[in-house]
């Protein structure tokens, strides 16, 4: 029991050197020949500075020169640091400056830890041995970069692409009695058709390495014929009669996939011809990527090929697809005209209804129904029952909201078509027709009884109404 005190001593020691002494900084990585400024400080004036940089211990005095140099502001303010140069391999480990105590006879010391850099192995990567995988499979790598001092940082990347998906925590050990580091990570993946023709690397970075050290592999997916949209019937648009007709397919498969046409009765395997070398089946054509053009030439195209369907398989060993191929002389349907016409159209209508909200909140706020009047229809009110004789024409006091509201919608459809159109060139009958119809459109406001004068007028829009009367209802006014 009497090594008790012994530690607590040894404690006490420890605890005081700890408080007195500022070491900074308490950690450092380095190269061989780098450079290093260790700091203690001790808030008293002291008259001697030692430092032990690996097996020697230094005496620090200002403006003595050497690889271990003085380093601080003076002993005076209670600094003792050194300038370390040339760092040497054996240096790895330690750094501890001694100093006086400010009472008494025991010396306090800091100490920091000096990394001497060392250049890691060459990383190796396992993985398995196989040369190609299938689509699905879980990929399993590990990367070992042994040997370094601090360890190596491993990095790991598909062609330029940083993987980051599926990495496991890095794993550091090291030989006992060794200060050198070994680190291994894996990593796991389901493999994809895209992964296909990649090269996995494993970077290994080092503080001691100019550049990066790697190791690679190159990955090869396999996978059966994939159509690329999910139709199973494919339209070939823009043939010519009575000239060449090229119907192609593309379709992704790693290995290079077989294609077979069937026509009628006639299976052409590509590459093959037909007897009068009318129908062609080309070879499948890489586009890179296992992305492949199955191509089958009409050399001349007549009236029943395009009543046809021609029916193409394509395969490997992984497995089929089958696609129906049918032709249209037509040019292919514009899907992004139509797109623009429709956007055309809802902007038309936005702007149109903003101009209808900013009369009726204009009409509002000047309280009076400026276009209305203008168009020679007086409005009419649902409540008030009193206004005039326009109610029997434009549909009397019993005339509800809704009913208003379909006659809006019935006023605004063909109006909304009619803008859309005159935004295209064309000029036809329809035009005249519209133009008609427009005389029937007339521009009317709806006030709902319910507002009073007191009451904040509810959204405005409740009250913008385009009303369609027809030629009838004109007459019976009149
Ligand atoms: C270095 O110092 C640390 C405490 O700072 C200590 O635990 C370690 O044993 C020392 N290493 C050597 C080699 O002296
Ligand atoms: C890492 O991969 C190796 C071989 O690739 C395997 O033996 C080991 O179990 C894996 N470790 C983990 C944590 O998955
Ligand atoms: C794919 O096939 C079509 C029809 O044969 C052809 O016009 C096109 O150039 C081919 N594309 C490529 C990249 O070979
Ligand atoms: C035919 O080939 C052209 C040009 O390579 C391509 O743009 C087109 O999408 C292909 N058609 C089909 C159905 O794959």
């Amino acid at each position: 029991m009497a090594a008790l005190p012994a530690f607590f001593g040894l404690l006490m020691v420890a605890v005081v050197t700890a408080q007195n002494v500022e070491i900074t900084p308490l950690k450092a990585v380095r190269r061989v020949g780098d450079e290093l400024i260790v700091l203690c400080k001790v808030p008293y004036r002291i008259d001697s500075c030692r430092m032990t940089v690996g097996p020697t211990s230094y005496r620090l005095i200002p403006n003595n020169q050497g690889d271990v140099v003085y380093h601080g502001q003076g002993l005076e303010v209670g600094e003792c640091g050194a300038q370390i140069k040339h760092i040497k391999e054996e240096w790895n480990g330690n750094i501890s400056c001694v100093l006086p105590p400010k009472t008494g006879s025991i010396e306090v010391t800091g100490t920091m830890q000096l990394l001497v850099a060392r250049a890691p192995g060459d990383p190796q990567l396992i993985s398995p041995p196989q040369s190609s995988f299938k689509e699905g499979d879980i990929f399993m790598a590990q990367c070992i970069v042994p040997n370094g001092r601090p360890a190596a940082k491993i990095t790991w990347f598909l062609d330029d692409e940083q993987v980051l998906a599926g990495t496991h925590q890095p794993i550091v050990t090291s030989e006992p009695g060794s200060d050198l580091q070994t680190i291994r990570q894996n990593v796991s993946r389901a493999l994809t058709a895209d992964d296909s023709g990649k090269r996995l690397v494993c970077r290994a970075e080092h503080e001691s390495l100019d550049k990066p050290k790697e190791a690679s592999r190159q990955l090869l997916v396999n996978y059966p014929p994939k159509r690329l949209d999910d139709s199973s019937s494919i339209t070939i648009f823009g043939l010519k009669i009575a000239e060449e007709g090229r119907l192609n397919v593309t379709v992704r498969a790693n290995p290079r996939p077989h294609a077979e046409w069937t026509i009628g009765d006639v299976k052409l395997t590509a590459p093959q011809k037909n007897e009068d070398a009318s129908i062609e089946a080309l070879e499948p054509v890489h586009l890179g990527g296992g992305y492949y053009n199955v191509t089958l030439v009409l050399a001349r195209v007549a009236k029943e090929d395009v009543d046809r369907t021609y029916y193409l398989t394509v395969a490997n060993d992984l497995g089929r697809e089958d696609f129906s191929v049918r032709l249209s002389t037509m040019d292919e349907p514009a899907g992004v005209e139509l797109e623009t016409g429709a956007i055309v159209g809802i902007v038309i209508a936005v702007i149109f209804l903003i101009i209808a909200i900013f009369l009726v909140v204009f009409a509002k706020a000047t309280d009076r129904w400026c276009f209305a009047e203008r168009n020679g229809v007086r409005d009419h009110t649902k409540s008030s029952g009193e206004s005039s004789d326009t109610e029997s024409a434009v549909g009397g006091r019993e005339r509800s909201r809704l009913s208003a509201l379909g006659a809006r919608m019935r006023a605004a459809l063909p109006r909304a078509r009619d803008r859309v159109q005159a935004t295209e060139p064309t000029t036809d009958t329809d035009d005249k027709i519209l133009a008609e119809e427009k005389k029937g459109v007339v521009y009317a406001e709806l006030q709902l009884g319910e507002q009073t004068a007191e009451k904040p007028p509810p959204p405005s829009t409740e009250y913008a109404e385009i009303v369609y009367t027809d030629k009838n209802q004109q007459e019976t006014k009149e």
